[in-house]
């Protein structure tokens, strides 16, 4: 979209998400900064974006002057005090939208509603994940269900609608959150696994399809990062895939995140379909 129809497109949201913001707030609890920042950004939306890594991409790309919408079931106090300090320093505004991305049944009025409060959307970044562990044999399949559900089914869904209006608008980012465990392998997270691999797929699949209207799709695969999801690793085990990796430590989730913010980028335009990995060279 040509800056200035983008301009006009963000004044009308900023409109409407302050004509609209006592109700929707009443309905759903949105968090934002709306009321103190400007909407002349683009608008990004991170799935997962309450902590961890999605968390960390959220503040990242709020900083970097977009229109953040950081998306997950709960508010966390990590992500209030991100708002709380996007709003003081006056960069891109950051917004919590609460929603279960379990229920598949809910994205086609989840999209419709965002679209509505923040305007079109330039990227989605697809983050929010489960990472159950154990052996397969032992893991019951309700389990494997929902991680299938969560982590394959829903940021396909979610990708489907937020594609309309991508494709509506001539442009848009997707970047799909894989693992290094979609290509390399380990030991107890078979099915977490196939699901990574299965953003892969989708995501060179899709950049083919999308390509041509102006869109790019790519995926990140991050090594061993230090959040919730980890925490059933000990420290010797952590330690051990430091050792292992060329660069003797472990990412960070800023490492990620400042790639993302890359994929969003003009420097970026011609990137697509590719997977980037970020593991310190974990698997080097
Ligand atoms: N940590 C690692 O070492 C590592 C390595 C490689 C790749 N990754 C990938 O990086 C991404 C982020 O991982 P992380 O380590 O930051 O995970 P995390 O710390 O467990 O955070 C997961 C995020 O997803 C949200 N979420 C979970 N279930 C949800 C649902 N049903 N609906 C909406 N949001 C939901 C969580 O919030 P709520 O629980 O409040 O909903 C939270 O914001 C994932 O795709 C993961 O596979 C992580």
């Amino acid at each position: 979209m040509a800056a200035s129809k983008r301009k006009t497109a963000s004044k009308m949201a900023a409109k409407t998400a302050h004509k609209t913001a006592d109700k929707t707030e009443a309905k759903t609890a949105i968090r934002t900064t709306a009321g103190n920042t400007s909407y002349n950004a683009r608008s990004v939306l991170v799935t997962g974006g309450s902590r961890g890594l999605g968390l960390a991409i959220a503040q990242k790309l709020a900083a970097a002057g977009y229109q953040t919408i950081a998306l997950a079931r709960r508010e966390t106090e990590e992500v209030a005090a991100a708002i709380a300090r996007a709003e003081e320093a006056g960069q891109g505004a950051l917004a919590f939208v609460p929603f279960d991305l379990g229920k598949i049944d809910g994205i086609p009025d989840l999209v419709r509603r965002l679209r509505k409060q923040f305007g079109p959307l330039y990227a989605l970044i697809n983050n929010a994940a489960l990472g159950l562990s154990g052996t397969l044999a032992l893991m019951h399949h309700t389990k494997i269900e929902e991680m299938v559900r969560l982590n394959t089914l829903s940021p396909i869904v979610l990708t489907k609608y937020v594609l309309r209006g991508m494709m509506a608008d001539g442009a848009g980012r997707i970047v799909n959150v894989a693992s290094i465990v979609a290509s390399s392998g380990a030991s107890g997270v078979a099915a977490y696994a196939a699901t990574k691999a299965s953003m892969v797929g989708f995501t060179r699949s899709l950049a083919r399809e999308v390509g041509p209207l102006g869109i790019t799709v790519n995926a990140v695969a991050p090594g061993v990062l230090e959040t919730d999801m980890t925490q059933v690793l000990t420290d010797e085990q952590r330690a051990h895939v430091a050792r292992r990796s060329a660069l003797n430590r472990l990412a960070e989730v800023g490492d990620v995140a400042d790639t993302i913010e890359f994929l969003l980028s003009e420097r970026a335009r011609n990137i697509t379909g590719t997977v980037i990995t970020v593991d310190a060279g974990a698997t080097a």
